[in-house]
């Protein structure tokens, strides 16, 4: 007999879990009651029964974004920008706990090659801009990597591999986010990964915020006097990881209160898998893609444009008081997200590969930080120099498509610094180009690099 509460397992649905627990013995018994001390059951039961009871939304209204159309205004906030970061004010945060399934790699998603040409990995990518700034403004820049217990150990040997990717690896710091248990869509049963083990998912993005106060880190980085954070995910290669213009509207106190400023790129169309910005109940907030109403996603303006068209890139500069005041607060709301996730049945003594969606995960959402922000901030950005995520396998979002925005970009660059280069008859360069992020971060970095005049149809470049 275990040493459990059974009143309390039988009053959370979850008495399955003592009798499996009775059919152990050993090592395998002793595992299995350290997985449930893990669970938190009446808070499990209350997130079961408040499905579906969320709070009433107003209709949505897009937001305001701040279009950055003054040169004069881009110039100050530019100034701003750099001054923070000349003095380390900045830490970056890349979000990589996710399981990346869409994309079928195995492995961390930032382990992913993403170059061009080089075949460097996202990691790398995001440590090459990283390394361009700390050299640039003088100032070693903290880069925080948040993995899940599935995928820490295997991050941070790619990295020691990877000798950090020649930056000192007493500025990378990893920390590790939370889990919840996943349960069965039908009665709620939390679902087991084995015989001695419960099928845990990483708890969305959200619990970034729990898992740098638990880590110690929010209290290293303010050590290192790091006031501010940006955030991005592991996905986007075309990232400005550290974006002067950016923070310098983040700090600007006539625009913003310095708690989240986040960055939007106009969707492409109502079926693009992107988040939009929003306005309801009377707060800034995401609203989620997968959640959003058809009606809402299709809308239109007088002039045809896309009225949700504000897409959240994923992209957001948190002020470091501001996180401090989250994470002493009551937490970010769960969401629930239908998925598959093989099981062990109990029934069968065997594991199962369901066929369709069986499960209930639960997730926090770092965005839903924004309602709880004073005069939050959304800045737009071109999707062309900015955003190029690497999602799926193939198709929209894939590899080819996130190659070919590089590509682009480092042609755009080029082209600004006098290189001609071959276009097809669409206007399109031909060639293949990719900058390395270590060599430039933006498109006057080029002034010290020795560049060709011309580059012909299919040619490869590196630089
Ligand atoms: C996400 C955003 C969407 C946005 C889009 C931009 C969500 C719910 N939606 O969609 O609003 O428009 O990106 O590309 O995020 N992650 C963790 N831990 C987790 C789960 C995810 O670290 O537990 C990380 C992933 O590693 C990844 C990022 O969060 O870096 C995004 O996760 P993903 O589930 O792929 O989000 P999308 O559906 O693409």
């Amino acid at each position: 007999m275990s040493s459990f509460d059974s009143e309390s397992f039988a009053a959370a649905g979850q008495s399955h879990l003592l009798q499996r627990l009775d059919q152990l013995s050993g090592e395998q018994a002793a595992y299995f009651q350290s997985e449930l001390e893990r669970l938190d059951l009446p808070f499990l039961q209350r997130l079961w029964q408040e499905d579906g009871q969320r709070k009433a939304e107003t209709v949505p209204e897009p937001p305001a974004l701040v279009e950055l159309v003054d040169q004069a205004a881009r110039t100050q906030a530019f100034s701003k920008g750099q001054a923070l970061l000349a003095e380390g004010k900045v830490a970056c945060l890349t979000v990589a706990g996710g399981q990346g399934s869409r994309l079928g790699w195995d492995g961390p998603k930032g382990t992913f090659p993403s170059g061009l040409i080089t075949g460097d990995s996202l990691f790398a990518q995001f440590a090459g801009q990283i390394d361009r700034e700390t050299k640039r403004y003088g100032k070693a820049v903290p880069w925080c990597i948040m993995t899940s217990p599935l995928n820490h150990e295997s991050t941070v040997s790619f990295f020691e591999q990877h000798h950090h990717f020649g930056l000192d690896p007493s500025t990378v710091y990893f920390f590790t986010q939370g889990v919840m248990p996943s349960v069965d869509c039908e009665t709620g049963e939390v679902l087991l990964a084995s015989p001695d083990a419960i099928a845990f998912n990483p708890d969305g993005h959200g619990g970034t915020l729990r898992a740098l106060a638990t880590s110690g880190l929010l209290t290293t980085l303010r050590g290192r006097g790091i006031e501010h954070l940006s955030y991005f995910q592991v996905d986007n290669p075309l990232v400005r990881a550290l974006d002067p213009v950016f923070l310098g509207l983040h700090i600007d106190g006539s625009v913003s209160s310095a708690e989240v400023t986040s960055k939007a790129v106009a969707k492409r169309s109502p079926e693009e898998k992107v988040g939009v910005f929003g306005v309801q109940n009377g707060e800034l907030t995401v609203l989620e893609y997968s959640d959003l109403d058809p009606e809402v996603c299709e809308a239109t303006d007088d002039d045809g444009k896309l009225r949700f068209r504000a897409g959240n890139m994923a992209v957001h500069a948190f002020g470091l008081d501001f996180l401090d005041r989250l994470t002493n607060g009551t937490g970010l709301p769960f969401h629930r997200a239908i998925k598959k996730v093989p099981f062990f049945d109990e029934s069968t003594g065997k594991m199962q590969q369901p066929a369709s969606p069986n499960a209930v995960k639960y997730e926090t959402f770092i965005f839903d930080a924004l309602p709880l922000a004073s005069r939050p901030l959304v800045v737009e950005s071109d999707r062309a120099e900015e955003f190029a995520p690497i999602k799926n396998a193939e198709g929209s979002d894939s590899v080819q498509t996130s190659q070919l925005a590089q590509s682009l970009r480092a042609a755009n660059w080029l082209t600004q610094s006098g290189v001609q280069i071959a276009q097809d008859a669409l206007g399109q360069p031909v060639a293949q180009i990719e900058i390395r992020s270590s060599t430039a971060t933006c498109p006057e970095d080029l002034a010290l690099c020795e560049l060709p005049e011309k580059l012909g149809p299919e040619e490869r470049f590196l630089v």
